[in-house]
């Protein structure tokens, strides 16, 4: 197949949470035919691309992201008929489809870990890291789980800790095999031959290991050993993560995919601009690595503003850029909650989708969404779950620990029973009822809701393509909380600090859209734009 043109530049997409997103078997879960059913409002919206999270064969202890089959669809999610009619719907509306590939670990119920487990001679013992216990019986080193406790179970059968940088369910692969580079080759190609469009890749900055297996230096003190969060930060996580070597195995993913032209997008852990640089730079490994830093930091605008410049000049187009995904709090609600949260979600969006590279939106993000209100019995994810306090004999205690329930619970459609999610009397993930104005049905039909501000907001980067295509250059704003850039004829200024700001742009502008408020221009070259507001005009001839 001839090697198709990087669809990929220039494009917006969109994260699908597949369990939460519409259940059309009254299962209380979202499934396949629920997407499908969905393709023409998301292109209503005018986004390019859909990002599935996993949706694949799964004992489901992080709801999915514990893949025992690879090429096959869940129960829970339909059928290969139903992908298959997803794809092809897809395809009909002009929609690139990419799928979550997962392979720093499987699913401890996946068919290679029965095998490894048996015994040490199995030949597909190999498929997973395991090392000896250290002398004092304990792990083999101090690396932490993302979701609590050792980076290492022991398995009492061959008296070796096997290595899972998250829940024990989830044993890492050891991709010094190999095998399994050969199985995931495979796996890429299955995925593409049913024609999707590209993969996001799951802890992409995970697969390789220190080869020597050494301690993390301790950063500083553990303040909460019951948050994994703060148990996880609180290391330096050079020997577990962001390894060098790393890089190898994406350059051999990308010439696995080449031929399809599909695109690879890594879940890239690294802040630091040069490290995440480096997965994408050149596009001989990835085609762009996520940034993920924006989904964690509250409204901090000086900060935010600072590392997306870095990154930006760092990393050129070869960045995802995103400030919400389905594990962390929604964007609205990390910037405050309210009205003014949403606008200042919609102020950092509007940036964003002029920095290049690849931005994505999260389902309900557009809706300006704040988190589910959740019970903290109903909580599902296993950071709330597997952290708990047992001083209640024989019950789990919640720990304290919130977790990433919040921004999953169900996309709110309209103001029917469980929001127009589910038929079945509760969703999966229960949470309290959305108002008629947070859902898509009560926006859709008020020009002037958020969800329409998205809309237009899409429309206008397809318009425009200087937004993306042209290099951006900085423009001198007075305050660090701002940031400006020109694209050829297009300016776009983000004044994210509280109160308004002028900036010096020589000629005459007319403005294009605003997140918030007008934006003024003054007949002497000088931009007036509001507190908490993302402005982006164009040269007037
Ligand atoms: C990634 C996913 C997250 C998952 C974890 C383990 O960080 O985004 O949801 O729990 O990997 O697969
Ligand atoms: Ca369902």
């Amino acid at each position: 197949m001839p090697a198709r043109d990087q669809w990929w530049r220039g494009a917006v997409g969109y994260q699908i949470y597949p369990r939460s997103f519409l259940d059309t078997n009254g299962d209380g879960v979202g499934d396949l035919e629920g997407i499908r059913r969905k393709l023409p409002y998301l292109q209503w919206l005018g986004v390019d691309a859909v990002w599935v999270s996993p949706f694949f064969p799964s004992p489901g202890f992080d709801h999915g992201y514990d893949v025992s089959d690879y090429k096959g669809v869940s129960d829970l999610h339909g059928s290969s008929t139903d992908f298959s009619r997803l794809v092809s719907d897809a395809k009909d509306l002009g929609l690139r489809l990419m799928v979550d590939i997962v392979p720093n670990h499987t699913s401890a119920y996946h068919p290679w870990f029965r095998e490894a487990v048996k015994n040490r001679h199995n030949p597909f013992r190999d498929y997973y890291i395991w090392k000896d216990p250290a002398p004092d019986g304990g792990p083999p080193n101090n690396w932490v789980s993302h979701f609590g406790g050792p980076a290492w179970t022991l398995d009492p059968r061959s008296g070796q800790y096997y290595c899972h940088l998250f829940l024990p369910e989830q044993p890492d692969l050891n991709w010094e095999s190999e095998r399994v580079r050969l199985e995931f080759d495979e796996i890429l190609r299955y995925w593409c031959d049913l024609g999707v469009d590209g993969f996001r890749i799951d802890v992409a900055h995970g697969l390789g290991k220190d080869p020597q297996f050494r301690d993390n230096p301790l950063l500083r003190e553990i303040v909460n050993p019951n948050d994994p969060r703060d148990v996880f930060t609180a290391y330096d996580h050079a020997h577990d993560l962001d390894q060098d070597h790393t890089i190898e195995i994406f350059e051999r993913w990308n010439r696995v995919v080449a031929p399809y032209g599909a695109m690879l997008m890594g879940e890239t852990g690294p802040d630091d601009p040069h490290r995440l640089a480096r997965y994408s730079s050149g596009g001989t490994a990835l085609h762009t690595g996520f940034y993920l830093t924006p989904v964690w930091l509250d409204w901090e605008p000086d900060v935010l503003l600072a590392k997306l410049r870095a990154v930006r000049d760092a990393a050129g187009d070869g960045t995802s850029w995103v400030i919400e995904n389905h594990d962390n709090s929604r964007s609205a609600t990390r910037y405050g909650g309210g009205a003014r949260a949403r606008h200042r979600s919609l102020a950092v969006t509007t940036f964003l989708l002029s920095l290049g590279g690849v931005p994505f939106i999260f389902q309900g993000q557009e809706l300006g969404l704040e988190d589910g209100e959740i019970d903290p019995i109903d909580y599902e994810d296993p950071i709330a779950t597997r952290n708990t306090l047992s001083e209640d004999a024989g019950h789990d205690v919640w720990g304290g620990v919130t977790g990433r329930d919040g921004c999953r619970t169900a996309m709110p459609w309209d103001g029917t029973h469980q929001n127009g999610f589910t038929e079945a009397p509760f969703p999966w993930l229960r949470s309290a009822p959305r108002s008629d104005d947070e859902t898509v049905a009560g926006q859709r039909g008020d020009p002037a809701s958020f969800l329409h501000r998205h809309r237009e907001l899409l429309a206008l980067r397809r318009s425009l393509p200087q937004l993306w295509e042209s290099p951006p250059e900085w423009i001198d704003t007075p305050a660090a909380t701002a940031a400006g850039l020109l694209r050829r004829d297009v300016a776009v200024i983000a004044n994210l600090g509280d109160g308004p700001i002028d900036v010096r742009l020589d000629g005459r502008w007319r403005q294009r859209f605003t997140s918030r408020g007008a934006a003024v221009t003054g007949s002497n070259g000088v931009i007036s734009v509001p507190p908490e507001t993302t402005a982006i005009l164009q040269r007037a001839r």
